[in-house]
């Protein structure tokens, strides 16, 4: 049966909203795939998914965005009974925390029994050639792991 895979992304100035499109893009052929704005995702519907792949800037000082505080919030009620996950994000070493927003999610999701199935990718600002082959690395294992 062909797998379900949800993406979730939070997005301000489009850097990551166009990282999600890749990833499903990335997945399209071989899974079911829906994306969700973080502030629209349902955590308590995760693992309904074979695979949720979260996908995140960072914001404020080394913090999840604004728009993401209650999706994490609600992640630490959710028993993910072993869903696999996957994040990644763009964010900028221009700032002291890079990426924290990805270290949250993953520890986060890891502490609601999910199955990490990749190693968390951070992205300096715009993804350059060498970050696209990591995020195609990071799409690759989430399917390795479904065995599709
Ligand atoms: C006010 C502000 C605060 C930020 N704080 C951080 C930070 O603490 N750590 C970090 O790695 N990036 C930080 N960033 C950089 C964004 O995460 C980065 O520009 C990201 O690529 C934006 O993704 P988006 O285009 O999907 O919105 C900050 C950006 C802004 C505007």
């Amino acid at each position: 049966m062909t797998p379900s895979i949800q993406i979730i992304f939070a997005s301000q100035s489009g850097r990551n909203r166009a990282i999600a499109g890749h990833v499903q893009a990335q997945l399209a052929s071989r899974a079911q795939t829906v994306i969700t704005e973080i502030s629209q995702a349902n955590a308590f519907d995760l693992a309904a998914n074979d695979a949720i792949i979260v996908i995140s800037y960072t914001f404020h000082d080394g913090d999840l965005p604004d728009e993401a505080q209650d999706f994490f919030e609600d992640l630490k009620e959710v028993d993910l009974a072993r869903t696999k996950f996957a994040v990644l994000g763009s964010s900028s070493k221009k700032h002291l925390h890079f990426g924290r927003a990805v270290d949250y999610l993953t520890i986060q999701l890891n502490s609601s029994n999910g199955e990490q199935v990749a190693d968390s990718v951070k992205i300096d600002q715009d993804p350059d050639d060498s970050d696209w082959t990591r995020v195609d690395a990071l799409a690759a294992q989430v399917l390795a792991s479904l065995q599709v």
